[in-house]
């Protein structure tokens, strides 16, 4: 038999229910907002990702998946969405269009060769947003009350939102230069990642999980005391924008994040539930202000973050939050294979008037349709007969309260909105 390659998935049954609940409501989401949506291709070519996201980060290094197309171009598929956003800003000249800022949104698989494991894939979706344009605080505080909004819509109570910044350019290098100093002193004592991350990303070191590296992380020298005063500013006024929402979080200076585009806001959301996992950041994002001029383009800030579906999904299923619909309002039943062709045209009348329906298409007989409709959740049965054609009229039966009802066919329609209003009004 051949298989799915590993880290990756399928997608059927409830779990796929699940994707698309949460997808059209993200969409509605996106209106509430007005974001707009944004699509890049699956793969770029490779330094999109090599000078976006930096050359020394772990997702470049270890985790792309890049290969060599047949006129011999480096491409790689996409591990993330922002690099490629940024992309197509420059490219497209967004600049020029009068959306001050552009808000966009986006969704879609990313690909990293990670090591699998619970809550970690080498194909998985993120849902994502990037604004591009603006520099006020006030933007990365609606970022961030994009997914917190989200999770408190779904009824998702164990998150745990953390943020700190990493200043502009200015601060990062002062601090950077502090810190790599520091981090020489202590070098013998440090993990064997850390001493790399030390000559290849210092930042990264401040990340590590490494019991060793505890102690030194803990006495190092503090961003917050490197920052300049636009920089303190910036955060300042984010924290008290975050303060006016209403939106509860904590600040952890040790929060880097794995991506080098990242100045000034940065942010996760962490699943605060027991068992959980160590997979459990739901969400992560911040500023790049030196992004897009990075990779070319005019200089411009962004900000944006980006949310892992299946962490999501896992998520609400720990909180045991039932997302799952139950759409289908009609079951028809034709009683034998002479009402077949008239029992599909209303089907296919109701579903041109609104109405989800479907139908016997396997000649079952009554018994195990009514078990088929009852493990369908079907709302209500229309059971369509030899008399029932003869008398012009349909049996109609809720599946809840097992009344039934003979209806005229010419009032079906207005009928079964009657019922269909009353069942949802008794929810
Ligand atoms: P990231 O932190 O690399 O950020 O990923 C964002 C989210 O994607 C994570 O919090 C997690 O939920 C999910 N995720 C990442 N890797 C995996 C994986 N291997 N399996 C399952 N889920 C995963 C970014 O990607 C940035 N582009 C976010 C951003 C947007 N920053 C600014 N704008």
């Amino acid at each position: 038999m051949i298989k799915k390659p590993k880290g990756t998935y399928d997608v059927y049954g409830d779990y796929g229910q699940k994707y698309i609940f949460l997808e059209n409501m993200l969409k509605v989401l996106m209106d509430k907002y007005n974001y707009q949506y944004i699509r890049t291709p699956i793969f770029e070519a490779t330094e999109v990702f090599v000078r976006g996201i930096g050359e020394e980060t772990d997702i470049v290094n270890k985790e792309t998946y890049t290969f060599q197309d047949r006129g011999e171009r480096s491409m790689t598929l996409r591990p993330e969405g922002t690099a490629a956003i940024a992309r197509a800003y420059i490219e497209n000249k967004l600049e020029n269009s009068f959306y001050a800022p552009l808000k966009t949104w986006y969704y879609g698989p990313m690909f990293r060769y990670e090591r699998p494991q619970s809550g970690r894939f080498r194909e998985f979706y993120q849902f994502g947003v990037e604004v591009i344009k603006g520099e006020s605080p006030l933007i990365d505080a609606e970022v961030i009350s994009i997914p917190v909004n989200f999770f408190k819509i779904l009824g998702l109570k164990g998150v745990k939102v953390k943020i700190n910044t990493l200043g502009d350019h200015e601060s990062r290098k002062n601090y950077q230069t502090a810190l790599i100093e520091y981090l020489e002193k202590n070098k013998n004592n440090l993990s064997k990642e850390s001493k790399i991350r030390l000559t290849k990303n210092p930042l990264r070191v401040l990340d590590s999980k490494e019991e060793v590296d505890q102690p030194i992380i803990k006495d190092a020298p503090k961003m917050s005391d490197y920052l300049t005063e636009n920089s303190q500013l910036h955060y300042q006024e984010l924290k008290q924008y975050l303060n006016k929402l209403e939106i509860e979080y904590y600040e952890d200076v040790k929060l880097v994040r794995g991506l080098d585009y990242y100045t000034h806001t940065v942010f996760e959301i962490e699943a605060d539930i027991k068992g959980f996992g160590s997979q459990n950041v739901l969400c992560g994002g911040g500023r790049y202000d030196g992004l897009i001029s990075l990779l070319d383009g005019p200089e411009t800030k962004g900000v944006g973050f980006a949310m892992g579906m299946e962490r999501l999904i896992t998520a609400l299923d720990f909180e045991e939050i039932n997302i799952l619909e139950n759409n289908l309002e009609v079951y028809i039943i034709p009683l034998s294979s002479n009402q077949l062709k008239e029992a599909y045209r209303l089907a296919n009348d109701l579903r041109m008037n609104g109405f989800n329906v479907d139908i016997d298409l396997m000649e079952r007989n009554l018994k195990n349709n009514f078990k088929y409709s009852e493990k369908l959740k079907a709302k209500i049965i229309i059971i369509v007969g030899e008399e029932e054609l003869k008398n012009h009229e349909l049996t109609v039966k809720l599946n809840q309260s097992k009344e039934e009802f003979k209806v005229n066919q010419d009032y079906i329609i207005s009928f079964l909105e009657e019922k269909l209003g009353e069942l949802d009004v008794e929810v």
